[in-house]
Order: C-alpha cells, then structure tokens, then sequence
C-alpha cells in the first residue's frame, strides 16, 4: 500500500517506507568466497585471526571464516559513535574490547562497511599498538565517496554509491539486519536515512 488517509479522509502523498534490491545473496556469497581464497592466497601459512566489528559485521564474518581454509580463529569488538559522523569531529569509543590478545597475530579486520572511515581508523590503531604480526582489512561494502579519515580496505567485496544500504547485518535502527541481501532503504517521507 503506498497511500495512507489522513484523519480527515484525505489520500496522503507519502510512500511506505522500503528497501529497494541492491546486491543479490547469491552474488554476496559468491563474493565472499573469492574474497576467502584471496586472503588465503595472501597468507598460505598462517593462522588467520578474524576479528569483527559488533553487530553489522557479523554475518559477513561468519560467512567469510567458513570459507577460508586452513586455521582460523575468531573475536569480537564493538564501538559506539559519537557526534555527527558526517564530519570529522565524529568520535568514536570501545563499548566491548577483544578477548584475547592479538600480538604477534596475523589480524584480519572484518567490517560490514567502510563509510567515512572513522570507525576503521579508530580501530587500526587501537590494534596496531598491539603490535600484530601482520593487520589487514576486509569490508563487504565500500562507500568511497563518503570517506573523511584516510584509511583504506586491504579486500573489499562491492564499491557502491553514496545510498543507504541496509541487509547483511547492516541496520536502519537495528532493524533490517536480517534480510540476505543488500538493498537501499527509501524511507517514506523521502527523507534521507541517517546511521
Ligand atoms: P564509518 O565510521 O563512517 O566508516 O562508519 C562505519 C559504520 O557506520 C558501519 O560499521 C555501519 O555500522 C554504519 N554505516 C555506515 N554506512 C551505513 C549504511 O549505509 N547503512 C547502515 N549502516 C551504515
Ligand atoms: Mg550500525
């Protein structure tokens, strides 16, 4: 239904609020088991220590470790944004720390999406402090034209544009994560969505 009456009986213009199909599941899982091999191809001896970002990441860490071969472990992080994180003073801070240590690890930084880069750049020197044998990252999405701090993914599964995206463990306040494929949210005032 895409129309609503108003209390008075009038047709309001309003859509409902949807999510239009950006990236196929199937294309998804294809993705991330080529993204696999690379990381593997990249690191043939070593046990890769996979650590992901709470919550949006999940899935995409889940599916990832399941198709590399050979030794894997895996952690958990989570942090909380502060501000506006449309501009640079956005802050970010750890709400869950790891584990475990990860000195002397080969450390696979594993994000749903790269956005302005403040959360990845946050996090990769928190963890080079800790000084990792090797630190590299893998993100699902990539929003280049969104990018603020000056980091980049060592594996990126799909460049996409400037739209806000939700499915894949990625949310529109917490809801959405579910779907198992990526599409771009419209909401029904037409507003633009906001993380
Ligand atoms: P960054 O610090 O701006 O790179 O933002 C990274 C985080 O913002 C991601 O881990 C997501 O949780 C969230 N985010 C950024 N873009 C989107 C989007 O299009 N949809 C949903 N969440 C997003
Ligand atoms: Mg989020």
């Amino acid at each position: 239904m895409s129309e609503a009456r108003t209390a008075k009986g009038k047709i309001r213009q309003g859509q409902k609020e949807s999510v239009r199909p950006l990236i196929p599941a199937a294309r998804i899982q294809k993705r991330i088991r080529a993204m696999a091999k690379e990381i593997r191809r990249d690191f043939p001896e070593e046990r890769l220590h996979l650590v992901s970002v709470l919550k949006g990441g999940v899935f995409f860490l889940t599916d990832l470790a399941r198709s590399i071969p050979g030794e894997v472990s895996f952690d958990f992080i989570a942090v909380a944004s502060y501000g506006q994180n449309t501009h640079s003073s956005g802050q970010v801070r750890l709400t869950r720390d790891l584990d475990s240590s990860i000195e002397g690890r080969t450390v696979i930084v594993v994000e749903d999406i790269l956005d302005t880069g403040m959360t990845l750049q946050y996090l990769l020197r928190l963890f080079q402090q800790r000084k990792p044998k090797h630190l590299r990252v893998a993100v699902l999405l990539d929003k280049p034209e969104r990018r603020i701090a000056a980091v980049r993914a060592d594996y990126v599964g799909f460049t996409i544009p400037n739209e806000f995206v939700v499915g894949y463990g990625l949310d529109y306040s917490e809801r959405y994560r579910n779907l198992p494929y990526v599409g771009i949210l419209k909401l029904g005032s037409g507003a633009k969505p906001q993380k």
